[in-house]
């Protein structure tokens, strides 16, 4: 029979962690429950909603459709750090001068999913963002000033 539990070394927010962890574990659950990054949120845990998002590798996944096991070896960022790093600091400011957030559920789904559109360059159509942040839910908002916050993130960005 398999081992159930597994020895896992990875950076997380460019931390180097060691931990033994059960192989069913989600990414999301391992972040919130063993190091304490509550910052991404669980809601539909199978993949639609987008309050789990994080990247690993550079490249935004869904924590609760990744195994913390797979994550072995892997550089794990979450809105904890990429926050702390500045990166999104301008679209933290655009989404409160917009009040693009109101319960703040799926906010660090929806920066983390933003910056990636936005890492791409240049100013995407409402269109394009609207379609990028489509896998990303809000039950607050409406989604307008969501869009809106994002555009104007993108034109100062590609003013500077
Ligand atoms: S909790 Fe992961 S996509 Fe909804
Ligand atoms: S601000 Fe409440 S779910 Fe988006």
């Amino acid at each position: 029979m398999s081992e159930r539990f597994h020895d896992i070394t990875l950076t997380v927010n460019g931390e180097a962690v060691h931990e033994h962890v059960d192989a069913r574990k989600t990414l999301v659950d391992f972040l919130r429950e063993n190091l304490a990054l509550t910052g991404s949120h669980v809601g539909c845990e199978h993949g639609v909603c987008g309050a789990c998002t994080v990247r690993v590798d550079g490249v935004v996944v869904r924590g609760c459709l990744m195994l913390a096991v797979q994550c072995d070896g892997a550089r794990v960022e979450t809105i904890e750090g990429i926050a702390d790093s500045n990166e999104i600091a301008d679209l933290q400011q655009a989404f409160i001068a917009r009040n693009a957030l109101q319960c703040g559920f799926c906010t660090p789904g929806m920066l983390l999913t933003a910056q990636e559109l936005l890492r791409a360059g240049g100013v995407p159509s409402r269109e394009t963002i609207r379609t990028h942040l489509s896998g990303n839910y809000c039950r607050c908002t409406g989604y307008q000033a969501i869009i809106d916050a994002v555009e104007a993130v993108a034109q100062a960005r590609a003013s500077d």
